[in-house]
């Protein structure tokens, strides 16, 4: 750069107060490298006076420790490209400018300076002579130290800004997984659910059938044991009109006998013939005797046949069609009078049953089931008695919302160490082929399918009590929830 005009040239004094002038520390070498100008910026930034600098090579003492050369000494010494690499690093940011050519530009951080250190902006050109030749150069510098700090705050805080979305970043990656591992976990907890749960309601459907059929099972064992007794009861009576009907037929033999001498006689009322025969007849047959006999025979076997008739029809109510489960309104004092009826032939060898029975609305209930809990326990009564003529005493009464039904016996009771297990599946204290261990068992199930329940109390050696409790109206499961 051409540094004077060309029309009319700076005399020295001139360009020396432009120098001091200007507010830019600046200051000028010549192409020996002595300092020409020094200006009053420069002077008071760096602290060394003009008079102490100009025309000395000592540009580089306010800077450096050690003697280098600065940036308008490598612009005089035509080096620049060779050497800049041995002063200058990345971090200087050393550059060409992009408005003077040949000028450039650097900045550095002076620890020595003006107490915590300094950051100094440089910038050189070359001075010109008229045919273009290197004279001499020119440096100024500026105090950038508030915008290095600045923009090294900025710096920072752009890296603890980076630091923290790469933290963030981690930590959502960190959240994420963790949250993809829950939900992996959750599905994996909810189809292990789902499983149990088929599981579950394949197991309570398989029990649901086991205890059906251990239920057919005691239906059937107490069939097979009643029918014994049943055959008997129905035995008697078809016994003995069986035996009135032969009596019966003799007699009306005799009657017809004596009938037909009537009739002979009545068509020949004259012959001696026929009225002979008609006496020996009427001698034959005792008929005074028949005329008492006759109804006798008749009513008692109208009677037999009106018990075998009762037995039938309590098997019949016994074992009701209920056996799809409905829900009926039963008496339940029939009910057990039917099932009484069935197992008489249990009972009337050891004991006499005692009826109080209470006023009773009807039940809503599972009728045939109910019998069977009754029979179970009027059976158990019975054979709990051994010995002497033992007493079976039920009671029926209505307690709250619920009836209740006793059933007590004057047995032998039952051991307390034994007290606890009765309502256990298979557990009896009857011989093999006697006890199937199975009716207290399915009794209790009964009385829970009807919301109720079985109590029992003992006295060893005094006798047994137990006790039904019964809702009057069913509630369902979902009346219920
Ligand atoms: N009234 C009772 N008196 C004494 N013991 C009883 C009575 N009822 C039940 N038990 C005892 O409870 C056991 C289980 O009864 P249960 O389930 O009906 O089966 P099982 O009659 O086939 O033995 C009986 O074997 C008996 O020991
Ligand atoms: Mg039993």
């Amino acid at each position: 750069m051409s540094f004077l005009s060309s029309q009319k040239p700076l005399s020295e004094p001139q360009i020396s107060e432009f120098f001091d002038g200007c507010p830019v520390p600046a200051f000028a070498i010549d192409s020996n490298h002595l300092i020409t100008h020094w200006n009053k910026a420069c002077e008071h930034i760096l602290g060394i006076p003009a008079a102490q600098m100009v025309g000395t090579k000592n540009q580089w003492k306010p800077f450096y420790l050690y003697e280098r050369p600065v940036l308008a000494d490598l612009i005089v010494a035509g080096s620049l490209e060779n050497v800049v690499g041995a002063y200058y690093h990345d971090d200087d940011k050393f550059r060409s400018s992009v408005v003077i050519p040949g000028a450039v530009e650097a900045e550095k951080f002076f620890p020595h300076l003006g107490g915590e250190g300094r950051w100094l902006y440089f910038s050189a050109a070359p001075l010109r002579s008229r045919s273009g030749e290197i004279v001499g150069a020119i440096e100024v510098l500026q105090d950038v130290t508030a915008q290095k700090s600045a923009e090294l705050d900025l710096r920072r805080m752009h890296q603890d800004l980076e630091l923290l979305v790469v933290k963030r970043t981690h930590e959502l990656a960190a959240a994420n997984e963790k949250m993809e591992e829950d939900l992996r976990r959750r599905t994996a907890a909810e189809a292990e659910l789902v499983r149990r749960n088929v599981e579950l309601t394949e197991v309570n459907r398989k029990l649901s059938m086991a205890q059906e059929q251990l239920m057919q099972s005691e239906k059937l064992a107490s069939i097979g044991q009643l029918a014994a007794g049943v055959a008997h009861e129905i035995n008697n009576p078809i016994g003995y009109i069986f035996s009135n009907f032969s009596t019966l037929e003799t007699y009306i033999e005799s009657l017809l006998k004596i009938l037909n001498a009537y009739e002979k006689l009545d068509r020949n009322r004259d012959s001696q013939e026929a009225c002979e025969e008609l006496n020996a007849a009427r001698e034959d047959v005792e008929i005074d005797y028949l005329k008492e006999d006759i109804p006798a025979l008749m009513s008692e076997s109208r009677e037999g046949i009106t018990r075998v008739r009762k037995i039938v029809q309590d098997l019949k109510d016994f074992s009701r069609t209920d056996t799809a489960l409905e829900w009926q309104w039963a008496n339940l004092h029939q009910g057990i009078d039917s099932t009484l009826n069935i197992v008489n032939n249990e009972i009337k060898y050891k004991a006499d049953i005692v009826k109080n029975y209470g006023d009773l609305p009807d039940v809503e209930c599972l009728p045939s089931q109910i019998n069977q809990v009754v029979m179970n326990l009027v059976v158990n009564a019975a054979h709990a008695i051994d010995g002497r003529r033992g007493k079976i005493s039920i009671t029926t009464k209505v307690v709250d919302k619920d009836i209740q039904i006793e059933i007590e016996d004057t047995g032998g009771g039952i051991a307390p160490e034994n007290v606890s297990r009765i309502f256990d599946p298979f557990f009896t204290t009857k011989p093999v082929g006697q006890g199937t261990g199975l009716g207290l068992s399915l009794s209790y199930g009964i009385m829970q399918k009807h919301h109720g329940s079985i109590n029992v109390r003992s006295v060893l050696g005094q006798g047994t009590t137990f006790t039904l409790r019964l809702p009057i109206k069913h509630e369902s499961q979902e009346e219920q929830s």
